[in-house]
């Protein structure tokens, strides 16, 4: 029988087909078919190699190139596509290979194995998404600037155990996220940057004994450096693990930036009002405004953490090298780059559009002894050991308490009663305004600590933006 008549890249030593449910359950191109490009990429670099090294013609190199680069037009422009017979997108390709050369197409495979192939294919993928998610998270940091920026002096309560703490702006609050999703882009420059090592031409697992160019190969992939050792090459799935751990990070800062919308948006707070269209109504209650998307943000990031135990899971214990187990490592990474590349955008829109109530914010903070510390503070400075000055203000808030007054109430008099170490400019630190002002320490909530951070934090993100476009070499 003819090589090509087969469904699959083997068959040689069997007499008996796969069983149809046993393939059923094999089967892995309706999830790989996403490599289509990336394989056909790989195929064409590998093909090149094997004709400048001779192993193939420069003529037989040509002929299997033009027709790769056929395929690669008939799958684009959707003229073809693998049968769902096809065992993966690996023979898939290959199979159309056989069906445009002939056995020619049986050289395509030599000194290689899908072993190395599928890894290489899956690292370009990754590679491509990454930078891609890189992209968003950009914007997502630039909209974070942007509104700190506009409200350096917005006064916001700032929470500690949900309760009122300590006046803040929405500026610094906006710019704590930004800080976190900073970390995530840093840690995807360093997961990508560790994934850019190129498996093929590690062969099944030993090498191969044809005379390839791996350095040759790698470079023209776009990668750093052939991977160094084959049979770790083969089953090495850390780079998947890695970037489901990014991928989870990144969405579990998500969802507690969307908890915080959510909550924001609630009559009880009422600090934004998130617009029309990234919300939506309720079937049966006309009031309703519902923040779905941000609820599926927060909802998702469960699946993103549920991917990364569920890849860790795989890998755990998995013997050297390559088994099959790790063909089910596509199910869960795809998944996982599904929800973070429209979760990071929709969070980003969603935020541009949002309607920040700064009235309501700074209500808020209307006798909620926010500024209880300033007040310990300012004993402080007048020789008060501060653990003094504490029980001494909490005893006055308790007195505010018992008059049904907020501390923006009390006047000299009433403070003179704790303390003789009060005088007439007391009541300049009592005000939120003067509470937010005062905190110029580095990383301060002050609008000039948070005017310098937001600097900061725009060269980090430009350095990170410069490093991770520097990793792709568009092939
Ligand atoms: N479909 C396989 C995967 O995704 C490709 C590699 C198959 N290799 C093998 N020896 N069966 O992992």
């Amino acid at each position: 029988m003819e090589h090509h008549e087969h469904h699959q890249m083997w068959g040689g030593r069997f007499e008996e087909e796969l069983a149809p449910d046993a393939f059923a359950y094999s089967h892995s191109l309706p999830v790989d078919i996403r490599l289509w490009k990336q394989d056909i990429e790989t195929s064409l670099v590998h093909v090149r190699m094997l004709g400048i090294k001779g192993i193939i013609s420069t003529h037989e190199a040509n002929t299997l190139i033009s027709a790769l680069l056929e395929i690669h037009d008939e799958i684009a422009n959707g003229r073809w596509m693998p049968s769902a017979e096809t065992e993966d997108i690996h023979t898939a390709i290959e199979q159309r290979l056989y069906e445009k050369v002939g056995a020619l197409a049986g050289k395509l495979h030599t000194g290689r194995s899908r072993n190395d192939l599928v890894a290489t294919d899956l690292r370009l993928w990754l590679r491509e998404m990454a930078l891609k998610l890189a992209n968003h998270l950009y914007w997502l940091c630039e909209t974070l600037m942007e509104i700190a920026e506009e409200h350096t002096e917005t006064l916001l309560p700032g929470l500690t155990h949900q309760q009122h703490a300590q006046p803040v702006s929405l500026g610094h609050h906006m710019m704590a996220h930004c800080w976190a999703f900073l970390r995530d882009m840093e840690r995807l420059y360093q997961a990508t940057q560790r994934m850019n090592l190129c498996p093929l031409g590690s062969g099944a697992l030993a090498g191969t004994s044809f005379p390839i160019d791996r350095e040759l190969t790698a470079n023209e992939l776009g990668f750093h450096m052939p991977t160094p050792n084959s049979m770790d090459a083969v089953s090495d799935r850390d780079f998947v693990a890695e970037f489901l751990f990014v991928g989870a990070m990144m969405m579990l800062h998500l969802s507690r930036l969307a908890q915080e919308l959510i909550l924001w948006s609630t009559p009880e707070y009422g600090f934004v009002e998130l617009a029309d269209s990234y919300t939506t109504g309720s079937s049966m209650m006309p009031q309703k405004k519902n923040p779905d998307i941000a609820e599926l943000i927060r909802g998702r990031s469960a699946l993103a953490i549920g991917n990364l135990t569920g890849m860790l899971a795989l890998l755990k214990a998995l013997p050297l090298t390559y088994n099959r187990d790790l063909q089910d490592d596509k199910t869960l990474l795809f998944q996982t780059v599904d929800i973070l590349l429209p979760s990071v955008r929709l969070m980003s829109a969603m935020l541009e559009t949002a309607e920040w109530n700064t009235a309501r914010m700074r209500e808020a903070l209307q006798g909620d002894f926010s500024t209880a510390t300033d007040l310990a503070d300012y004993l402080v400075r007048k020789g008060m050991p501060f653990r003094e000055a504490h029980h001494l203000v909490g005893q006055i808030v308790r007195a505010c308490i018992q008059q049904g007054i907020g501390l923006e109430a009390v006047d000299l008099e009433f403070l003179r009663k704790f303390s003789p170490l009060f005088d007439p400019d007391v009541l300049e630190v009592l005000s939120p305004e003067a509470s937010m002002r005062a905190r110029t320490s580095y990383g301060g909530t002050a609008p000039e600590s948070v005017r310098a951070q937001i600097e900061m934090a725009r060269a980090a993100l430009q350095v990170l933006e410069q490093r991770l476009s520097d990793l792709h070499t568009p092939v």
